[in-house]
Order: structure tokens, then sequence, then C-alpha cells
């Protein structure tokens, strides 16, 4: 029999794939010599029956050993697992190199609801997202900070995973956690910080189901050879207020200069950095953290970062965004009891500042701007949020009025770090 096959009956009857199986089917789909057919199959008994921890954990090696690997075993970096509104690669990244821990990031673009950096990134005019491996390893040294594109990294997940978004497979535990981990310790950094969102506009809708997929990746990664830790994060409301990439980066550039921005944003911005500190062994990380910011040195890091990279520093100061913009008002008086995400979400990719199918072309400068958030007393006719953006206005407008849950009762704004481990 067939290694495929042979895997497809052992998983069908609920039994366990040895390692060398597991390394052959990884292997074979990769190489292309095991079919979408028979590979779909395996992925749904997978799905339906599970994996053990220790099967999880010989799929995430044979993944990560699929293709080129980096070695950064001094850097730090992080992963979100992704949301509206997460500015928090290009704010806590800045900060933590600015205090001398040095980041080796490998990114990926955003697809839906949820955004990626290196979009965010190529909002700022002629700044590059590809360099040579050396040119890469160079910056990581000289500048302490570097963030490119993924490209052909970890060859195996981008087949695997490609097949299960086909395939209406994705939200399984053990596929999630191998696809996540296989990228980062193909990466190498040795230091790593997962924040795990959970809510509407993220993949783990309960706490319970991000503290289980926290401790997988945690533990996985450990078994890798990599110090890692997570933090548990709101998504039910955008992180932030500035949905889409432009905004995106003009939020994090008023973080970093210690100017503003809302507190669920400045927080989780703040705690990422610290527990990366503290992964990395630095002392009194949170005094860190605010020297580096209210020092101006953590806005000079992004600065020297997007230089490096063949952008324009100087375009940081007022970053073009669209001129096309609309204002939605509040339909009545009241408190602001949430504001959804993944309306919010759907509304920028409307606007086109996110693809609904790989290749599509997204435009830098639109999205949502949030002018009221969870907790906040809006009246009848005042301007809730900004639309920027030509293309889909109409349906933008309704559904950011839709996301806007208003109650006549004051409300508390919710916690925006639930748990960490
Ligand atoms: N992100 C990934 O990288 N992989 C998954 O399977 C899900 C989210």
């Amino acid at each position: 029999m067939s290694i495929i096959l042979d895997a497809i009956e052992t998983k069908k009857s609920g039994g366990t794939l040895s390692e060398e199986i597991i390394r052959g089917v990884v292997e074979g789909y990769t190489a292309g010599t095991i079919p979408d057919y028979q590979m779909s199959a395996l992925l749904m008994a997978i799905f339906i029956r599970g994996m053990d921890y220790a099967e999880t954990l010989a799929l995430t090696r044979a993944m990560t050993e699929s293709g080129e690997r980096y070695s950064f075993p001094d850097c730090v970096d992080k992963h979100s697992t992704g949301g509206v509104g997460d500015k928090v690669s290009l704010t806590s990244l800045p900060i933590v190199a600015a205090c001398g821990a040095p980041v080796a990031k490998l990114s990926g673009r955003g697809l839906g609801t949820t955004g990626g950096t290196i979009d965010k990134l190529e909002a700022i005019p002629e700044f590059s997202v590809v360099l040579f491996r050396e040119q890469f390893e160079r910056q990581v040294e000289e500048v302490g900070l570097a963030i490119i594109e993924a490209g052909d990294l970890d060859p195996a997940d981008k087949a695997i995973y490609a097949l299960r978004d086909a395939t209406g497979m994705v939200d399984s535990l053990p596929l999630i956690g191998s696809s996540i981990v296989s990228k980062k310790a193909a990466t190498g950094a040795g230091y790593l910080l997962y924040d795990v969102k959970r809510g509407s506009g993220a993949f783990m809708k309960t706490v319970e189901e991000a503290r289980e997929l926290a401790d997988l990746l945690v533990r996985l990664s450990g078994d890798l050879g990599v110090r890692a830790a997570a933090l548990i994060s709101d998504m039910d409301n955008p992180l932030g207020s500035a949905i889409g990439n432009a905004l995106e980066v003009r939020e994090s550039v008023r973080l970093l200069k210690g100017e503003e921005v809302p507190a669920d944003l400045a927080e989780t911005a703040r705690r990422v950095a610290v527990r990366l500190l503290e992964l990395k062994g630095v002392e009194d990380p949170e005094a860190a953290v605010e020297r580096a910011i209210s020092s101006g040195a953590a806005f000079e890091k992004l600065r020297e970062f997007v230089r490096a990279q063949g952008g324009d520093p100087t375009a940081l100061e007022d970053l073009p965004v669209s001129d096309a913009v609309r204002e939605v008002t509040a339909p009545r008086g009241g408190y602001v009891a949430g504001v959804r995400a993944l309306g919010i979400g759907h509304a920028a990719l409307a606007l086109g500042a996110g693809r609904e199918a790989k290749g599509d072309r997204i435009d830098p400068g639109a999205g949502v701007e949030i002018l009221a958030k969870a907790g906040d007393r809006v009246e009848e006719g005042e301007p809730v949020a900004r639309l920027y953006g030509e293309r889909d206005v109409g349906r933008a407008g309704t559904l950011v009025l839709e996301a806007f849950d208003l109650s006549g009762e004051p409300v508390e704004p919710p916690p925006v770090i639930l748990d960490g481990l």
C-alpha cells in the first residue's frame, strides 16, 4: 500500500500516524507526488479524528524542515493569529528593537478581514518587503529590525494551507498549530510571543478555545527549541481606531511618538513588548519600554528600519490616505456597548483595504477610522466613524452602522488582555 493510502486508512479508523508516515506524506505532497485528492482525504480524516500531541509535533517538524530555514537564535519575533486593526507588530517591534532586542521577522499579506503586516509596510512609499538573505541578515545585525515577506519558507505549509482553505478545513486545532509553529520555527528566532486573538473578529471565538491554541503553540515551539509565551487578547472590537493599511501605519507612528492613541492599542503594544523583553531576559522591561517611547528611540528605530528597506522615513510624518472621506453618524444617542470587529473588517474590505481573494489589488489609502470606542457616550447625529476610499462606500457605511452596538446604559470598556501564559 502507498504511504498516503496507509495514512488515510489509519486515520479513517481512528489510529495514530507514525512520525515516519507523517514525514513521508509531507515530503510527497510538497514534491507533488501525492495528488490533491488523496491529501484532501487525509486532511478530512485528520479534521474529524484529530491528532494527538506526538502526531502534531511530528507534522510541525516535517513542515518546518520542508524548505529553506533561517537561524536567528538571539532574535525575538511575535505572531498574531489575526485581527481587525491589529498593528501590534508595527508598534511593539520597533519598541523592543530600540530596547536592544533584535527582531528578525518574516510576515504575510492579509486575506479577508485579517490584515497583513506586509501590506501595511507597503503603504510606505518605496518600502521594499523583499531582501536577499544576506541583506536581511546584515540588516538584523546593523539595524536590529528587519521584516520581509515570508516567500518560499515552509513550502509544505503553503501547499497544505491552500488545500485546507479550498476544502473548508482551516479550523482544526492540530492543523492550525502545526501551520503557525512550522513557519515560526523555520524563521528561526530564539524567542517568540504568540498574541492569540479571541472574539467575533478572530479564528477562536471563546477564551477557552484561544487558551487551548495558545497552549499548543507554546508547547510545540518549546519542543522545537524556541522559548515561547502567549497572550490572549480581545478581538470582539477592532484594535485602536484605524483599520486599513496607511491609516494603521499613521496610528502606529502616533503611538511610537508617545502621542495619544486608544487605550486598547497602547496597552496591547506595551504588554507584547514587555513580554518579549522578559523572554529575552531584559531587566525591568516596563521601564525600558516607557523609556524607548518617551525618549523618541522607538520612533527613531522605525525611521531607521524604513530607511534600511528603501522607504522614505519623512513620509511617516504624513502618510497619504484616500481623500474620498465620508462620515458615518450615530442614528441615536447612547453608550457604545461594542463595535463588532468582523463588521468593521468587512467594511474596510468593501472600501478596498483588503482582498477577498489572493491576488486582488488593494487600495493602501482605504479603510475605516473608528471615532467612538466601547464605553464612549455618543449623541444622535455625532460622527462615529470615517470611511476612506472610493469602492463600495454605500455598503461600507451600512456595515459600519450595523457594527455599532448602542446601549441606553453606561458601559465599561472591555479588558483587552484576557490571559497570558
Ligand atoms: N494562520 C496560519 O498561519 N495557519 C493556519 O492554519 C491558520 C492561521
